[in-house]
């Protein structure tokens, strides 16, 4: 007799912080463990975090166009389970030259599957605009991939204040409560999109 899973609709759904710049000296993995520790203490998730730096994905090297899934190479493979056994994902963006990285980008253009009908969410950071250009243009991406990025996102601008001796980051509370207000929009789209995952 054959089993049939039953999904736990108790079970925590997991969110994945995807840190989407890998220069050395960044901002970035300081605001991709900050988003993570305000989801841990201020949402449902079960909280995991991807640094691309440490994925160390080279340009897309896949022959066969992402739709199709039919991926040759191990690190696509990898990269492919990480991301199909998340239902949420918070992308960290610094903004360059108006846009998002190029890692980020080219970390997105590997898959395709594994982010439709799931949630997103954006932090940005820089400058005067938070990051909020790099923003658009990457939900027009996401978008584009199938993934569901409620309207607010978290932009901070004049980013590098907020920088700690410690390594970390000390937000505003402007912040927080921007981030906050994401992630309950993302739980409530994200129980839309897939009522029954678990
Ligand atoms: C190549 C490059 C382009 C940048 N362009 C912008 C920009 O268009 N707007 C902005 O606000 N900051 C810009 N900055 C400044 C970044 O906001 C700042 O360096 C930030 O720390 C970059 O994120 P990262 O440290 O995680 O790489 C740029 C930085 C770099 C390295």
């Amino acid at each position: 007799m054959t089993e049939t899973a039953v999904p736990n609709p108790a079970a925590p759904r997991t969110l994945m912080a995807v840190i989407g710049s890998v220069r050395p000296g960044r901002q970035g993995d300081k605001w991709g463990r900050w988003i993570a520790d305000v989801a841990r203490r201020h949402s449902g998730y079960a909280v995991e975090v991807v640094d691309l730096a440490e994925l160390a994905l080279p340009f897309l090297d896949e022959p066969h166009h992402p739709r199709l899934h039919r991926y040759e190479h191990e690190h696509t493979k990898q990269w492919s389970a990480k991301a199909a056994a998340a239902d949420a994902f918070v992308f960290v963006t610094p903004e360059y030259n108006y846009s998002f990285p190029a890692s980020l980008k080219n970390a997105l253009d590997y898959l395709y599957v594994e982010w439709k009908d799931k949630v997103a969410g954006v932090v940005s950071y820089g400058g005067l605009s938070g990051g909020l250009r790099a923003t658009h243009q990457l939900r027009q991406v996401l978008e584009a991939l199938g993934l569901a990025v409620p309207p607010g996102t978290v932009a901070i601008p004049f980013s590098a204040q907020y920088l700690t001796e410690e390594g970390g980051v000390d937000a505003p509370d402007s912040a927080v409560l921007s981030a906050q207000t994401m992630l309950a929009e993302m739980e409530r789209v994200g129980a839309l999109l897939r009522p029954h995952a678990s």
